[in-house]
């Protein structure tokens, strides 16, 4: 999926730009400072190598502060993975991520875009409906470490059921 760089405003020398295989390590890095299950590098590196996905990162001053991963199942997205690094959280680095997203989904025919989070987490379940994501319902037991439910997600479902 092709992707311009978007520049950063004056402030903060940030751009979102599409991952690239020699970021993987500090993605890594990131994913494992902030989950309590976090991806491997192998599973970003094949997520990376598939022709279908979106996988995007936001840069500072050549430091990666967010990244973000989708892949399109039949005709759904499924936006897989967001995280921003914790000091950078509330600067609106995943907005720009997920801006970036739908500019380069909505070029792509599709019928709607779908998620899983966390009932407990608050700050992505408010990002997300900032964004127009609606809760349909809740997959129980869903994260394998504790058990908890996930919320699933849906924006612009255009098909008979979810
Ligand atoms: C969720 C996460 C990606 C948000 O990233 P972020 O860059 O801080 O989000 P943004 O600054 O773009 O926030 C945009 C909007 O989302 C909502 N939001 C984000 N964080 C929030 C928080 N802690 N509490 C309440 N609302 C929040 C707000 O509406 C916010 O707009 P505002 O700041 O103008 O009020 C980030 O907290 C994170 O990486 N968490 C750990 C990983 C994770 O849980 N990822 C999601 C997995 S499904």
């Amino acid at each position: 999926m092709s992707l311009r760089v978007i520049p950063g405003d004056s402030r903060h020398a940030r751009v979102v730009r599409p991952m690239q295989f020699t970021d993987l390590a500090a993605v890594a890095a990131l994913e494992a400072r902030s989950y309590t299950l976090p991806w491997s590098l192998a599973t970003f590196h094949g997520q990376l190598a598939r022709e279908s996905g979106i996988c995007l990162v936001c840069e500072d001053a050549a430091r990666i502060v967010g990244y973000l991963v989708a892949d399109m199942f039949v005709d759904v997205w499924h936006l897989m993975n967001l995280c921003v690094a914790e000091e950078v959280r509330r600067e609106h680095v995943a907005s720009r991520l997920l801006e970036a997203y739908f500019a380069v989904t909505e070029r792509h025919g599709h019928r709607g875009h779908t998620l899983e989070v966390r009932v407990s987490n608050a700050p992505a379940i408010e990002l997300y409906r900032s964004f127009g994501f609606v809760s349909t319902g809740v997959r129980p037991g869903y994260y394998s470490d504790d058990r908890e439910d996930a919320v699933i997600m849906w924006k612009d479902w255009e098909g008979d059921s979810a």
